[in-house]
């Protein structure tokens, strides 16, 4: 896998710099009382909207929702057949300094993927964890080898 490596947000584009922010301001508003772990994310759409999501937990645990496919839903609903160009995504924790970005999880990585291959475009991933480096990566894809995708079926 490939991916840019930024050792401070300072460094990045303005636009990139700008979504990550964004990304942090939804991270404030995520429901994370079990795990204490927060994720926001901000998606970027081809029309300039920006969209937010952060994790949603529910005391019946396997219904928690992550930020990254909040932050999908919304954007596909509100704008619907518009293509998301970049996500950023960041997350906190009550417990430690995350320190290194947090990567989206396995599920999330799957519906990403499936974002990019129906809209026909890169979605660029922007991640970083409470502090520290600021990790870019060209595509979903890239986060996803060898992914299962619907031309199988
Ligand atoms: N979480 C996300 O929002 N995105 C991920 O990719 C990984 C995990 C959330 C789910 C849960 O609310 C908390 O982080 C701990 O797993």
């Amino acid at each position: 896998m490939q991916w840019q490596v930024f050792a401070d947000p300072a460094d990045l584009p303005p636009a990139e710099r700008s979504l990550l922010g964004r990304a942090v301001e939804a991270l404030e508003n995520a429901y994370a009382p079990y795990s204490n772990f927060l994720v926001g994310a901000a998606a970027l759409l081809e029309n300039g909207e920006v969209v937010p999501g952060f994790n949603i937990e529910n005391a019946a645990y396997p219904l928690c929702l992550c930020a990254e496919r909040v932050a999908l839903a919304a954007a596909e609903s509100g704008f619907p057949g518009i293509p998301v160009d970049v996500l950023a995504i960041t997350v906190r924790s009550a417990r430690h300094d995350v320190q290194e970005p947090a990567s989206p999880c396995g599920a999330c990585r799957q519906v990403l993927f499936e974002k990019e291959w129906r809209q026909g475009s890169n979605i660029r991933i922007i991640l970083r964890g409470a502090t520290g480096p600021v990790y870019v990566l060209p595509s979903a894809q890239s986060l996803l080898p060898l992914s299962f995708d619907p031309d199988f079926l």
